[in-house]
């Protein structure tokens, strides 16, 4: 099966699944603020790499949904936020106005907060037993200081700044790879991936992730808007230490192909059908949204 095929599969059951994990409760424009962002079309990568994985080492759908839930609620917050006009200032995101263009930036802030807090209440509320409980830890950590939310704190502290090539590295290990290190890691365990090919998950997690967030920087340049969803073009004029800044678009390209090579090396030592992996990857490194 083509892995396009599979992946259509897994997103129609997400989408499917995620109103259900989302319920409602809250203040009406709180609600409609969180749910404007939450339903707006994004890839769904996250989850879907983490129900896969899941899938391949023998975990229900049912037992990786709220968990893959919470990740792209999480997700989706950094992304309000990172739009805010205090980070990134943009105007477009998932092809429609960021959130404060139609909110506000007080409720654009609400909304990432209550999606945020959504998420660990989703994840909570599944703990049952060591697979799921590990599984909430990893999201907190990950999602955190040690991860996604110091990288965009580095992100924004080298704006306008001259970032080393080892800056970079650890704005992309942080702000973009540590969540999704955290699908594969949280696919891992709460299916019956051993402790050696949890290892391997991650490390191919990774190495996706700096290839992610490789090709986001080069489409920011060469993407179409339109296809893309978000505003082109906004790295440059934020001053922002991109790779293309940091280490020019040629050595950018070597990097996304080093990264690439190491991650189907990685796909080889694992037992499972790694198909899916190997085919979306391969997809990645030249993708156009
Ligand atoms: C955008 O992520 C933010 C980055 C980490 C580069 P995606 O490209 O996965 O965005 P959506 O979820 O599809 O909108
Ligand atoms: C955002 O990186 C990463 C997170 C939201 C954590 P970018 O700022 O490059 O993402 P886009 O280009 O706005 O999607
Ligand atoms: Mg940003
Ligand atoms: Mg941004
Ligand atoms: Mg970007």
């Amino acid at each position: 099966m083509k892995y396009t095929t599979d992946y259509k599969r897994i997103l129609e059951l997400f989408e499917e699944n995620l109103p259900k994990q989302f319920g409602d409760g809250g203040f009406n424009t709180l609600e409609k603020s969180m749910e404007y962002s939450l339903f707006s079309g994004g890839k769904r990568l996250r989850p879907v790499l983490m129900l896969k994985v899941g899938e391949l080492f023998g975990a229900d759908f049912n037992r990786v949904m709220p968990f893959a839930a919470a990740l792209e609620m999480i997700h989706t917050y950094s992304l309000i936020h990172d739009d805010l006009p205090c980070m990134d200032n943009d105007d477009l995101r998932r092809g429609k106005p960021t959130n404060h263009k139609i909110f506000g930036y007080g409720n654009a802030v609400l909304a990432g907060d209550g999606l945020l807090n959504l998420a660990f209440e989703t994840a909570i509320n599944n703990i049952t037993d060591k697979g799921t409980l590990t599984a909430a830890k990893v999201l907190s950590r990950a999602s955190g200081r040690c991860g996604m939310i110091s990288g965009q704190s580095a992100d924004l502290y080298f704006e306008n700044k001259e970032a080393t090539k080892e800056d970079l590295e650890y704005i992309h290990k942080n702000k973009t790879a540590a969540i999704i290190r955290s699908a594969f890691e949280m696919g891992g365990h709460l299916g019956n991936a051993t402790t050696l090919e949890i290892v391997i998950l991650v490390e191919f997690a990774n190495a996706f992730g700096m290839i992610f967030q490789l090709t986001d920087d080069l489409l920011d340049k060469y993407g179409d808007e339109k296809t893309l969803g978000k505003t082109i073009g906004k790295d440059e004029k934020s001053s922002k230490s991109s790779s293309l800044y940091v280490i020019g678009e040629e050595k950018t390209r070597e990097l996304i192909s080093t990264e690439h090579e190491k991650a189907l090396n990685l796909l080889d030592k694992l037992s499972v059908n790694t198909e899916f992996f190997k085919e979306l990857l391969n997809d990645t490194v030249s993708r156009k949204m």
